[in-house]
């Protein structure tokens, strides 16, 4: 497995995601471990776009807890319900937040946070984790992030990585 990612020099995000993911999908199917592909999923997102934050929450009893992420320092839980990423879990289905001042409840891990998409994992019917990608801009996200993000979380991290 080539450990190296092609980024190409592209301004479409479309086409950055439609190289990425399945570069991502090779970077994990041989490998086993949860942690070990979530983190390198985190990584592999953060350098290919300019997010402020990417990383996973995932479920465990009746909270969501901190997992691999890259960026700055974040949360270590989050009560069901709660934050975007809670009422992601709690609705098991992707929020996007072009504004995260105007979601009641948004809990800022970091101040510079200004719009987010938090897209769940869902397995036989449950949400087991969440994907949170958070960026400086505002309204950084879109049907297109949606779209791959859902396809990451769908294909690549239901088949590989629960
Ligand atoms: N903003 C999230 C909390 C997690 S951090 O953004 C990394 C929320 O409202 O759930």
């Amino acid at each position: 497995m080539a450990e190296d990612l092609f980024i190409p020099n592209t301004t479409s995000k479309g086409d950055l995601y439609a190289s990425l993911l399945p570069q991502i999908e090779a970077l994990v199917k041989s490998e086993s471990n949860q942690i070990a592909n979530l983190a390198n999923i985190a990584a592999a997102l953060k350098s290919a776009f300019d997010f402020l934050w990417v990383g996973f929450y995932l479920v465990e009893e009746n909270e969501l807890i901190l997992g691999p992420f890259q960026g700055p320092v974040a949360c270590t839980r989050i009560a069901f319900g709660k934050g975007v990423c809670g009422t992601a879990w709690k609705e098991a289905k992707t929020i996007l937040v072009p504004d995260v001042e105007a979601f009641p409840g948004h809990i800022a891990c970091s101040s510079a946070s200004r719009s987010e998409i938090v897209v769940p994992v869902v397995h036989n019917g449950s949400v087991t984790m969440v994907l949170d990608v958070d960026s400086e801009k505002l309204a950084a996200f879109d049907s297109i992030d949606r779209h791959y993000l859902e396809n990451l979380t769908q294909e690549i991290i239901g088949k590989y990585c629960l």
